[in-house]
């Protein structure tokens, strides 16, 4: 008999069981549109860059709840604005800035990535303190170098040459910068990206008059190409420091600090203008 009670209090607590199990999975396919559009919408932001001088404004203005270590990483999840953001210094170069993209989109789902920071001018119009913001990204340094020193970045090695941003956010970004800075700071073009602190005339050259790249610096193609394999929307502003040529340390050391600021005000406009919609 007490055997008896037994199985039947298995059996119910399974019947139970099974038809909790049963009910979780109803809910969860049965989402409404509205549902699903309201998790797109608390989709946070991904905020990225290389050095801690890029960030410090931005984290000064921002709301932080937590802070999630992954990878080497911080990820500061909070808000700026009101709405949700995590905002993280990924490192100097392309490794790094390639691994934390994964990771925001990974562990962070979100909706998309601002690249914000500092980089060296490259078309002779962009000025040091002048902003450019990505249209479209590349890596300058992955290719072929060959004896003769020529070197040639081609379909060969990449799937595409370049990496288009996303073009809302690039609008946004511009409007933004506009706002922060005027029409006559503000660039839109290709930002070109590679493993080293470019700071040599005749490459700047090489870059401008063969591929118009308008800035150079070392994270933005590593961020776009991953962000473009998960299909995450992306757009990269950068603030010039200097022009990438022989004068280029010391305009960078003069300039680095005043103008990641810069970059990070523009950031806080993107993020107003978002807000005001
Ligand atoms: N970031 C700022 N200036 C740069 C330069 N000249 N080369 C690469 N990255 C930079």
């Amino acid at each position: 008999m007490k055997n008896g009670i037994k199985l039947l209090s298995v059996l119910l607590a399974s019947v139970l069981l099974l038809a909790s199990c049963s009910t979780m999975n109803t809910s969860e396919s049965s989402m409404s549109m509205d549902e699903v559009s309201a998790k797109t919408a608390e989709q946070p932001l991904g905020i990225m860059s290389a050095m801690d001088v890029e960030l410090a404004f931005l984290l000064e203005q921002a709301t932080i709840d937590e802070v999630v270590s992954i990878g080497g990483n911080d990820f500061n999840v909070g808000t700026l604005e009101g709405q949700p953001v995590v905002i993280v210094k990924a490192g100097v170069g392309k490794s790094l800035s390639a691994a934390c993209t994964a990771i925001l989109i990974d562990e962070f789902d979100v909706s998309g990535i601002v690249f914000t920071g500092i980089a060296g001018g490259v078309a002779p119009e962009v000025d040091i303190t002048d902003v450019v913001i990505s249209t479209h990204v590349m890596f300058h340094d992955y290719g072929y170098f060959g004896n003769d020193g020529k070197v040639a970045i081609g379909t060969d090695f990449v799937s595409k040459v370049d990496v288009e941003s996303d073009a809302d956010m690039v609008e946004e970004a511009y409007e933004a910068a506009v706002e922060v800075l005027g029409e006559d700071k503000v660039y839109e073009g290709l930002i070109a990206t590679g493993d080293q602190f470019m700071a040599n005339a005749e490459y700047v050259d090489y870059l401008y008059n063969t591929y118009d790249v308008y800035a150079v610096e070392m994270e933005g193609a590593s961020v776009g190409y991953v962000a473009s394999q998960y299909d995450v929307p992306f757009v990269v502003i950068r603030s010039m420091s200097d022009k990438a040529d022989g004068l280029a340390h010391e305009a960078y050391n003069n300039w680095y600090s005043v103008v990641s600021d810069n970059s990070g005000k523009i950031v806080m406009q993107f993020m107003k203008n978002r807000a005001a919609e």
